[in-house]
């Protein structure tokens, strides 16, 4: 256990890191930046290698001025000391190729490699989902996918549970599923990674962690950003697809899974995948029951005023970029106690918060008993990371028994002074490590996207209605209503 000294760096073996993808956003806001933060902690050999691959015309120094620009202009609050950036810049090659032609000549990637034993290779898709497949193919093609050689594939993995199994197929049929890393980043933040540690390495917890103690558990994902430049995309998938169906689901099987033996790859993600299998159906009878879409309009956001999502995508769409969804879990742990989920686009705040409501006290020994709140207790994922537990204590001093709601509080700021280093950082030393854990098995992305399914046929069948909400708001109203038929409520802080 740490005595709170500076946290060390597990050390990696020399790698290759070979990203398609590599002037796209993905690579040049958050793959390069990680690598540049990790290489300056040291972490990174210096025989490493990272090659950046793209259609477009350039060359090795236009791509590292590229990366600088770009970390610039992502860090600005961050100074670069030129020599260590140049020393970083060293590893980057770029090599110009349309991976997706068959045709193509994939000898100057072949020549960038290094052959020699003892380096991990690796591939990072940084492209979009239905590339997967023939990219991998055509890397076994050029005789490139060299034992033990691993590949990263982002998030979505395919639109629905067709598209994500013909992936994994593709893919499959070149990388053995051992040598696949399916990203979710929400699995590499650091208050995700403590919701195992809170759970299970604390003893106090556990024996309540079901339905018979805890009356309801929220999962709150809010963004105060719109769509912007990625109305395009955005409009093809929407809230459930884009954030239910991995980053909330993957939160709702840590808080909801039984304890694993042991903290094995396999081990965790075999009792994830039981909670997926257990997650009730949406059907079209039901849906409006368990589900509420939502889409921004025009609005007031950070100030200044906001143009609508119809307005940003330029085009009639009833794609929502908030949803809102009651998942029932089918098991003797939490038969009875429902999971609330929502995430949406152009909220009030940024921020996501788990909320584990306890049951109320069974017999009130105070005349006022409906002034009495719930024992609850708030994880903050992002920004103010912490666990509070808000209990109901005296109000000191005289006055009678008069009562407070006061929060006992972690604040993860204040109890340890550390660096946050961005997800991708701890993700991508995962992968040169091959821990993983980290990543979502084939089994548990298509299990996620059975569920997801039906709630997209359902919407279908059922014309279910998008409800507007003005930007910088907390969402529809009609979300309220989801829990108030339950007789509960959003619960909205102190
Ligand atoms: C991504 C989604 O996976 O997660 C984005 O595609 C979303 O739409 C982002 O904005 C949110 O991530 P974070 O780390 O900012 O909460």
């Amino acid at each position: 256990m740490s005595d709170g000294a500076s946290p060390k760096l597990l050390p990696v073996e020399p790698f290759e890191l070979i990203v398609f993808g590599a002037t796209g956003d993905l690579s040049l806001r958050k793959l390069i930046p990680s690598l540049f933060h990790r290489w300056r902690d040291d972490q990174i050999p210096p025989e490493s290698k990272i090659i950046g691959v793209s259609r477009g015309a350039g060359d090795s120094s236009a791509y590292r001025q590229l990366a600088l620009d770009s970390f610039r202009k992502h860090h600005p609050a961050e100074t670069v000391d030129e020599a260590e950036w140049r020393a970083f810049a060293d590893l980057l090659t770029y090599v110009e190729l349309d991976a997706m032609r068959e045709d193509a000549d994939w000898s100057a990637l072949a020549a960038a490699t290094d052959q020699s034993a003892g380096k991990q290779r690796i591939f990072y898709l940084a492209l979009a989902p239905d590339l997967y497949g023939p990219v991998s193919r055509n890397i076994e093609r050029a005789g490139l996918n060299s034992p033990g050689a691993r590949i990263v594939l982002e998030k979505p993995i395919g639109k629905d549970l067709a598209s994500a199994h013909e992936i994994n197929r593709a893919v499959g049929a070149v990388f053995p599923e051992e040598s696949i890393f399916r990203i979710d980043h929400y699995l590499g933040k650091e208050t995700v990674q403590n919701l195992i540690v809170l759970r299970f390495m604390n003893s106090l917890f556990e024996p309540l962690w079901n339905a018979n103690a805890i009356d309801h558990v929220e999962i709150t994902v809010a963004e105060s950003i719109g769509v912007g430049g990625r109305a395009g995309y955005y409009d093809t998938s929407g809230a459930l697809r884009d954030m239910v169906q991995n980053h909330l689901l993957q939160l709702l099987c840590l808080v909801a899974m039984e304890p694993p033996l042991d903290l094995e790859p396999d081990t965790v993600r075999d009792e994830k995948i039981k909670v997926l299998r257990a997650l009730r159906p949406v059907t079209a009878e039901n849906v409006r029951d368990t589900s509420v879409r939502g889409q921004y309009g025009p609005g007031a956001s950070g100030g200044e005023v906001v143009p609508g999502y119809l307005d940003e995508l330029d085009a009639a769409s009833r794609t929502e970029t908030y949803v809102a969804i009651k998942a029932s879990i089918d098991n003797w742990r939490w038969k009875g106690a429902p999971f609330y989920l929502r995430t949406g686009k152009r909220m009030k705040a940024r921020y996501s918060e788990i909320i584990i409501q306890f049951k109320d006290v069974a017999h009130a020994i105070l005349k006022d008993e409906s002034a009495l709140p719930p024992t609850r207790m708030v994880i903050r994922l992002q920004p103010d990371e912490g666990v509070k537990l808000l209990l109901v204590t005296k109000d000191p001093g005289p006055g009678g028994m008069r009562l407070r709601y006061v929060p006992l509080n972690l604040s993860y700021a204040e109890a340890f002074a550390a660096r946050y280093p961005d997800a991708y950082e701890r993700l991508l030393m995962a992968v040169v490590r091959g821990d993983l854990g980290l990543f979502m098995r084939r089994d548990e992305v298509e299990a996620a996207w059975r569920w997801v399914d039906g709630i997209l046929d359902a919407w279908n069948i059922d014309k279910t209605p998008v409800h507007s909400y003005a930007a910088g708001t907390d969402g529809p109203m009609h979300a309220a209503m989801l829990l108030d038929r339950d007789g509960r409520a959003w619960f909205d802080g102190v």
